[in-house]
């Protein structure tokens, strides 16, 4: 098929290791959806962007190729996706330094992470000297480099990042304004934006709030972390006949929204709507919600795990395909970024022609 008409879909993640189902429900079965549907995906692991906000050394490299063994465990394919690490392609890092020269300061600092950091400290009373590095700052700046690079038409991104994509969008527009039509303008895409609560009630599932239920958990300890979640509150009553879980959950008390939730994801329609008329009619059956969406969870996790560990799924494996990938992505990224100096006026690399 002929590539130059099908959509360029680009996004990015965090290398953070251990993947949860708030990771899987939130972005993963996006971009497998969008990779089985034939696009070109570009998805990369943002390791330049994990620098921002390390307080100790971490081995973010060990984490990617982690990270990347339970992706393919869960069906992305770097056969059909383009994967790769965000600092295999360093010219990312020159098209960052060419958008910084006509991104104002003023800008950036309206960026809601920045902004957020910034009002803690204030609030710390900790500003002394503004201890913010000026890569936190640019965040918004490199990734609109990583979007622009590879021309992409869509980036699927949850509601956290929709601020940074739109920046990237402003950054690109005022690039064409300034220096003629040379970069591609993408548009924000919302993915099915399910936010999945923590194991502990809380509104987020988290790596760092150590609330979440893992895709590599075995039975033993999906038993454990879901008998865990609190149900000593009283079922609130339910004002709707919806079954719909977004209508249902937020009626519930917070801890009960989470075995509900994932017992939609999982379970089949009929276990789903038993529990829910258990729910409405005040029985006792904690106990067995909590078994029956176990198994469900185990039954999920089972193929991933079994992936996970085939032997072919090692690190020569993934790093074979992230050198591949990088060569595959090289020539467009550095296309952009010969384009973008021709328009500013230093002209092309001399050494890379
Ligand atoms: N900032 C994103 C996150 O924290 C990751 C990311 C980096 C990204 N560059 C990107 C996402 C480009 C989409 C497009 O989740």
């Amino acid at each position: 098929m002929d590539n130059s008409k099908k959509e360029v879909i680009l996004s990015g993640i965090r290398p953070t290791g251990r993947l949860h189902y708030g990771n899987y429900f939130g972005a993963l079965r996006h971009f497998i959806n969008l990779q089985e549907q034939g696009q070109v995906c570009y998805y990369f692991i943002a390791d330049y962007h994990a620098l921002t906000t390390i307080s100790e050394r971490e081995d973010f490299y060990r984490q990617t190729l982690e990270m990347l063994r339970t992706y393919v465990a869960c069906g992305l394919d770097p056969n059909k996706s383009v994967i790769y690490r965000q600092s295999d392609l360093p010219c990312t890092a020159e098209l960052t330094l060419l958008l910084g020269m006509i991104t104002n300061i003023g800008f950036l600092e309206r960026g809601t992470t920045y902004k957020d950091k910034m009002n803690k400290l204030v609030e710390d009373n900790d500003l002394e000297g503004n201890p913010l590095s000026y890569g936190l700052l640019g965040y918004p700046v490199l990734m609109a480099a990583d979007i622009l690079i590879v021309r992409a038409d869509k980036v699927p991104v949850g509601d956290d990042q929709r601020q940074h994509v739109e920046m990237a969008i402003d950054i690109a527009q005022r690039f064409n304004y300034r220096f003629g039509e040379t970069l591609k303008v993408p548009a924000a895409v919302s993915r099915e934006a399910l936010r999945l609560p923590g194991l502990d009630g809380a509104a987020k599932m988290g790596k760092t709030e150590h609330n979440t239920l893992d895709l590599l958990d075995d039975p033993q300890s999906v038993l454990k972390k879901i008998k865990g979640v609190q149900t000593t509150t009283d079922p609130l009553p339910l004002d709707t006949d919806s079954n719909d879980p977004d209508v249902i959950i937020p009626r519930m008390p917070t801890s009960l929204g989470v075995l509900y939730r994932l017992l939609s994801l999982l379970a089949p329609e009929d276990v789903y709507l038993d529990f829910l008329s258990k729910y409405r009619r005040g029985e006792k059956f904690y106990g067995t919600l909590k078994t029956t969406l176990a198994k469900y969870v185990s039954e999920f996790n089972a193929p991933i795990i079994e992936r996970y560990n085939e032997p072919g799924n090692n690190d020569e494996f993934i790093i074979s395909f992230l050198r591949e990938n990088a060569k595959k992505v090289t020539p467009v990224a550095l296309e952009t970024v010969e384009t973008c100096r021709q328009a500013m006026g230093i002209g092309h690399s001399i050494y890379r022609a």
